[in-house]
């Protein structure tokens, strides 16, 4: 049987993904690419069970931002990304009630928008001070958003384009050791994902 929070969580992540018709799916396929990355990486089995709850459950947050905001077509305004900014501490806030959700997905939730150069938020961790798991999950998130519809723009940029964009975020953005492997992994992808991961690919990396 699955405990309360676990139960509960599911529940709300079909709440968001209904709210995000064309970002339905993105948590699952971030959290596959994370785990992936884990276990490129050796990660230990709870490390990589973090990788897949915490990848899951990153945007949880979002449920407290108004759902014209998340899909409104147009650019944001400062008010309102302020308020997009609030979701991962949001989601830490929520997540943290639940003892089975441990520092390591809670970590997720709360730095997964740290970037590496320390401009990110909501802490402004720099490096390594932002956990390894959340600089996992801020590369399989950012790339499956790139390779995704959104409301703004209804052309999924293709793999090429998003992988271009993680190399150019190397050591800024991104972990340039996880932007490597990852990268690498999506090299290995080549022949059968030769168009869109998202909708190629749909069970993750090892499904292949
Ligand atoms: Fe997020």
């Amino acid at each position: 049987m699955l405990s309360k929070g676990v139960e509960l969580m599911e529940t709300l992540l079909k709440l968001l993904d209904s709210w995000n018709g064309p970002y339905a799916g993105h948590s699952e396929r971030t959290s596959r690419y994370a785990v992936d990355i884990g276990t490129e990486l050796e990660l230990p089995l709870d490390e990589r069970s973090d990788l897949y709850i915490g990848g899951l459950l990153h945007d949880i947050g979002k449920l407290s931002v108004p759902e014209y905001i998340l899909n409104k077509p147009s650019s944001l305004d400062p008010e309102e990304f302020e308020l997009i900014k609030q979701h991962p501490a949001k989601g830490y806030d929520l997540a943290s009630r639940f003892p089975e959700f441990g520092e390591g997905v809670l970590n997720i939730i709360l730095h997964h928008h740290e970037r590496f150069d320390g401009t990110g938020y909501p802490c402004g961790l720099k490096g390594q001070e932002i956990p390894q798991s959340a600089r996992i999950i801020a590369v399989a998130d950012s790339f499956d958003a790139m390779i995704s519809e959104r409301v703004y723009r209804k052309q999924p940029h293709d793999r090429k384009y998003a992988a271009n964009q993680l190399i150019e975020g190397r050591g800024t953005q991104f972990d340039p050791v996880i932007v490597d492997i990852f990268l690498e992994l999506l090299t290995n992808l080549e022949p059968p994902c030769n168009t869109n991961y998202s909708q190629s690919c749909k069970g993750g990396m090892n499904d292949v």
